[in-house]
Protein backbone atom coordinates (compact mmCIF):
# COMPACT_ATOMS: atom_id res chain seq x y z
CA UNK A 1 0.00 0.00 0.00
CA UNK A 2 1.57 3.53 -0.79
CA UNK A 3 1.88 5.98 1.73
CA UNK A 4 0.43 9.04 1.35
CA UNK A 5 2.32 11.49 -0.49
CA UNK A 6 3.52 9.47 -2.76
CA UNK A 7 2.27 9.34 -6.40
CA UNK A 8 0.71 5.94 -7.90
CA UNK A 9 0.74 4.15 -11.10
CA UNK A 10 -2.17 3.79 -12.66
CA UNK A 11 -3.89 1.69 -15.79
CA UNK A 12 -6.92 2.46 -16.80
CA UNK A 13 -9.07 -0.23 -18.84
CA UNK A 14 -11.64 1.05 -21.79
CA UNK A 15 -13.53 -0.19 -24.46
CA UNK A 16 -15.25 3.32 -25.79
CA UNK A 17 -15.34 6.31 -25.33
CA UNK A 18 -13.69 7.14 -22.23
CA UNK A 19 -15.11 9.99 -20.52
CA UNK A 20 -14.07 8.84 -17.16
CA UNK A 21 -10.87 8.33 -18.46
CA UNK A 22 -10.68 12.05 -18.45
CA UNK A 23 -12.06 13.11 -15.79
CA UNK A 24 -9.72 10.99 -14.03
CA UNK A 25 -6.53 12.56 -16.11
CA UNK A 26 -8.32 15.87 -15.43
CA UNK A 27 -8.09 15.42 -11.44
CA UNK A 28 -5.00 14.71 -11.59
CA UNK A 29 -3.74 17.40 -13.47
CA UNK A 30 -5.84 19.44 -11.16
CA UNK A 31 -3.47 18.26 -7.78
CA UNK A 32 -6.13 16.09 -6.55
CA UNK A 33 -5.33 12.18 -7.08
CA UNK A 34 -1.82 11.87 -6.68
CA UNK A 35 -1.52 9.29 -9.18
CA UNK A 36 0.14 9.25 -12.65
CA UNK A 37 -1.50 7.72 -15.46
CA UNK A 38 1.26 4.77 -16.52
CA UNK A 39 -1.00 3.02 -19.18
CA UNK A 40 -4.72 3.60 -20.86
CA UNK A 41 -5.28 -0.40 -22.01
CA UNK A 42 -8.16 -1.26 -24.53
CA UNK A 43 -9.64 -4.22 -26.16
CA UNK A 44 -11.09 -2.03 -29.10
CA UNK A 45 -8.56 -0.70 -31.31
CA UNK A 46 -11.16 1.81 -32.32
CA UNK A 47 -11.79 2.79 -28.84
CA UNK A 48 -12.30 6.98 -28.58
CA UNK A 49 -10.38 6.76 -25.24
CA UNK A 50 -7.04 5.71 -26.97
CA UNK A 51 -7.05 8.90 -28.49
CA UNK A 52 -7.96 10.65 -25.44
CA UNK A 53 -4.96 9.19 -23.87
CA UNK A 54 -2.82 9.82 -27.32
CA UNK A 55 -3.56 14.12 -26.75
CA UNK A 56 -2.30 13.35 -23.13
CA UNK A 57 0.71 11.74 -24.30
CA UNK A 58 -0.38 8.21 -22.07
CA UNK A 59 1.13 5.53 -23.08
CA UNK A 60 -1.54 3.18 -24.88
CA UNK A 61 -2.01 -0.86 -25.64
CA UNK A 62 -4.52 -2.31 -28.04
CA UNK A 63 -5.16 -5.90 -26.53
CA UNK A 64 -7.62 -7.66 -29.13
CA UNK A 65 -9.40 -10.37 -27.50
CA UNK A 66 -10.00 -11.83 -30.98
CA UNK A 67 -6.06 -12.37 -31.25
CA UNK A 68 -6.09 -15.11 -28.62
CA UNK A 69 -6.97 -18.76 -28.73
CA UNK A 70 -8.99 -18.38 -25.32
CA UNK A 71 -9.81 -15.96 -22.56
CA UNK A 72 -7.24 -16.97 -19.95
CA UNK A 73 -4.01 -16.74 -22.77
CA UNK A 74 -6.03 -12.84 -23.27
CA UNK A 75 -6.26 -12.28 -19.73
CA UNK A 76 -2.19 -13.30 -18.93
CA UNK A 77 -1.47 -10.90 -21.94
CA UNK A 78 -3.35 -7.91 -19.98
CA UNK A 79 -1.77 -8.84 -16.83
CA UNK A 80 1.69 -9.11 -18.40
CA UNK A 81 0.92 -5.59 -20.41
CA UNK A 82 0.03 -4.05 -16.42
CA UNK A 83 3.31 -5.86 -14.66
CA UNK A 84 5.53 -4.44 -17.36
CA UNK A 85 4.07 -0.90 -17.11
CA UNK A 86 4.73 -1.64 -13.48
CA UNK A 87 1.14 -0.12 -12.57
CA UNK A 88 -0.34 -0.12 -8.72
CA UNK A 89 -4.26 0.44 -9.26
CA UNK A 90 -6.39 -1.02 -12.24
CA UNK A 91 -9.20 1.23 -12.88
CA UNK A 92 -11.82 -0.49 -15.33
CA UNK A 93 -13.82 2.24 -16.82
CA UNK A 94 -15.98 1.17 -19.62
CA UNK A 95 -14.09 -1.94 -19.94
CA UNK A 96 -16.87 -3.93 -21.58
CA UNK A 97 -15.23 -7.65 -20.87
CA UNK A 98 -15.68 -9.30 -17.33
CA UNK A 99 -11.88 -9.26 -15.59
CA UNK A 100 -11.04 -13.07 -16.02
CA UNK A 101 -9.60 -14.72 -13.07
CA UNK A 102 -5.99 -14.05 -14.16
CA UNK A 103 -6.39 -10.58 -14.12
CA UNK A 104 -8.28 -10.08 -11.05
CA UNK A 105 -5.76 -12.74 -9.19
CA UNK A 106 -2.70 -10.29 -10.41
CA UNK A 107 -4.48 -7.39 -9.00
CA UNK A 108 -6.29 -8.77 -5.90
CA UNK A 109 -7.25 -5.48 -3.79
CA UNK A 110 -5.69 -3.38 -6.46
CA UNK A 111 -8.15 -3.16 -9.65
CA UNK A 112 -11.91 -1.24 -9.24
CA UNK A 113 -14.67 -0.60 -11.64
CA UNK A 114 -17.42 1.68 -12.16
CA UNK A 115 -20.77 0.93 -12.49
CA UNK A 116 -23.50 3.06 -13.43
CA UNK A 117 -25.69 2.01 -11.08
CA UNK A 118 -25.89 1.99 -7.14
CA UNK A 119 -24.88 -1.47 -6.77
CA UNK A 120 -25.98 -4.68 -5.66
CA UNK A 121 -29.30 -3.48 -7.72
CA UNK A 122 -28.80 -3.30 -11.63
CA UNK A 123 -25.31 -5.20 -12.16
CA UNK A 124 -24.49 -6.16 -15.47
CA UNK A 125 -23.73 -4.09 -18.94
CA UNK A 126 -27.26 -2.26 -18.71
CA UNK A 127 -27.33 -1.03 -15.14
CA UNK A 128 -28.97 2.49 -16.46
CA UNK A 129 -31.20 0.81 -18.77
CA UNK A 130 -32.71 -1.22 -16.58
CA UNK A 131 -32.88 1.32 -13.27
CA UNK A 132 -35.19 2.70 -15.75
CA UNK A 133 -37.56 -0.15 -17.05
CA UNK A 134 -37.99 -1.00 -13.01
CA UNK A 135 -39.28 2.40 -12.60
CA UNK A 136 -36.37 3.16 -10.16
CA UNK A 137 -36.75 6.87 -8.27
CA UNK A 138 -32.97 7.18 -7.06
CA UNK A 139 -30.35 5.38 -9.34
CA UNK A 140 -26.62 5.91 -8.98
CA UNK A 141 -23.13 5.53 -9.60
CA UNK A 142 -20.56 2.90 -7.61
CA UNK A 143 -17.30 2.65 -7.35
CA UNK A 144 -16.12 -1.13 -6.14
CA UNK A 145 -12.99 -3.40 -6.39
CA UNK A 146 -13.18 -6.30 -8.69
CA UNK A 147 -13.72 -9.45 -7.60
CA UNK A 148 -14.59 -12.61 -9.47
CA UNK A 149 -18.15 -11.66 -10.00
CA UNK A 150 -20.24 -9.23 -11.96
CA UNK A 151 -19.98 -6.12 -10.35
CA UNK A 152 -20.23 -8.38 -6.85
CA UNK A 153 -17.44 -6.64 -4.99
CA UNK A 154 -16.99 -4.26 -1.96
CA UNK A 155 -17.89 -1.11 -2.82
CA UNK A 156 -15.53 1.84 -2.04
CA UNK A 157 -18.05 5.05 -2.82
CA UNK A 158 -22.01 5.55 -4.42
CA UNK A 159 -23.41 8.73 -5.26
CA UNK A 160 -27.18 8.66 -6.03
CA UNK A 161 -28.48 10.36 -9.04
CA UNK A 162 -32.28 11.08 -8.99
CA UNK A 163 -34.26 9.85 -11.72
CA UNK A 164 -36.60 12.82 -13.20
CA UNK A 165 -39.52 12.33 -15.18
CA UNK A 166 -39.47 12.02 -18.55
CA UNK A 167 -35.51 10.75 -18.56
CA UNK A 168 -34.87 8.37 -21.13
CA UNK A 169 -31.87 5.92 -20.71
CA UNK A 170 -29.88 9.16 -22.73
CA UNK A 171 -30.65 11.69 -20.01
CA UNK A 172 -30.49 9.78 -17.13
CA UNK A 173 -27.25 8.53 -18.36
CA UNK A 174 -26.10 11.75 -18.94
CA UNK A 175 -26.69 12.53 -14.92
CA UNK A 176 -25.20 9.66 -13.69
CA UNK A 177 -21.47 10.43 -15.90
CA UNK A 178 -21.73 13.57 -13.81
CA UNK A 179 -21.32 11.95 -10.59
CA UNK A 180 -19.05 9.01 -12.36
CA UNK A 181 -16.63 12.06 -12.66
CA UNK A 182 -16.47 12.61 -8.69
CA UNK A 183 -16.52 9.38 -7.61
CA UNK A 184 -13.85 7.37 -10.10
CA UNK A 185 -10.80 10.38 -9.07
CA UNK A 186 -12.31 10.23 -4.98
CA UNK A 187 -11.90 6.40 -4.86
CA UNK A 188 -8.48 6.50 -6.63
CA UNK A 189 -7.64 9.65 -4.33
CA UNK A 190 -8.59 7.19 -1.51
CA UNK A 191 -6.53 4.20 -2.56
CA UNK A 192 -3.74 6.44 -3.64
CA UNK A 193 -3.67 7.73 -0.15
CA UNK A 194 -3.54 4.19 1.71
CA UNK A 195 -6.92 5.17 3.10
CA UNK A 196 -9.02 2.19 1.79
CA UNK A 197 -8.89 -1.22 4.36
CA UNK A 198 -11.32 -3.74 2.63
CA UNK A 199 -12.80 -6.28 5.87
CA UNK A 200 -14.95 -8.45 4.41
CA UNK A 201 -17.63 -7.00 2.17
CA UNK A 202 -16.80 -3.73 3.63
CA UNK A 203 -14.17 -1.15 2.75
CA UNK A 204 -13.52 1.12 5.61
CA UNK A 205 -12.09 4.28 4.64
CA UNK A 206 -9.38 5.69 7.40
CA UNK A 207 -9.43 9.33 7.90
CA UNK A 208 -7.12 12.08 6.26
CA UNK A 209 -3.70 11.70 7.80
CA UNK A 210 -2.10 14.70 9.34
C1 LIG B 1 -19.72 4.51 -17.64
O1 LIG B 1 -21.06 4.90 -17.50
C2 LIG B 1 -19.39 3.43 -16.68
O2 LIG B 1 -20.13 3.46 -15.49
C3 LIG B 1 -19.73 2.17 -17.44
O3 LIG B 1 -19.38 2.46 -18.76
C4 LIG B 1 -19.46 3.86 -18.99
C5 LIG B 1 -18.15 4.29 -19.60
O4 LIG B 1 -18.22 5.61 -20.08
N1 LIG B 1 -19.03 1.04 -16.87
P1 LIG B 1 -16.90 6.33 -20.60
O5 LIG B 1 -16.27 5.44 -21.67
O6 LIG B 1 -15.98 6.55 -19.44
O7 LIG B 1 -17.37 7.62 -21.20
Amino acid sequence: MPGKREVIKLAVLASGSGTNLEAIAQSIDDGEVPARIALVLSDNPEAFALERARRRDIPTRVIRLSDFPDRPSYDRAVVAALQEAGVDLVALAGYMLLAGPELVRAFSGRIMNIHPALLPSFPGTHGVRDALGHGARVSGVTVHFVDEGLDTGPIIVQEAVPVEEGDNEESLHNRIHQAEYRAYPLAIRLFAEGRLVVEGRRVRVLPEGP
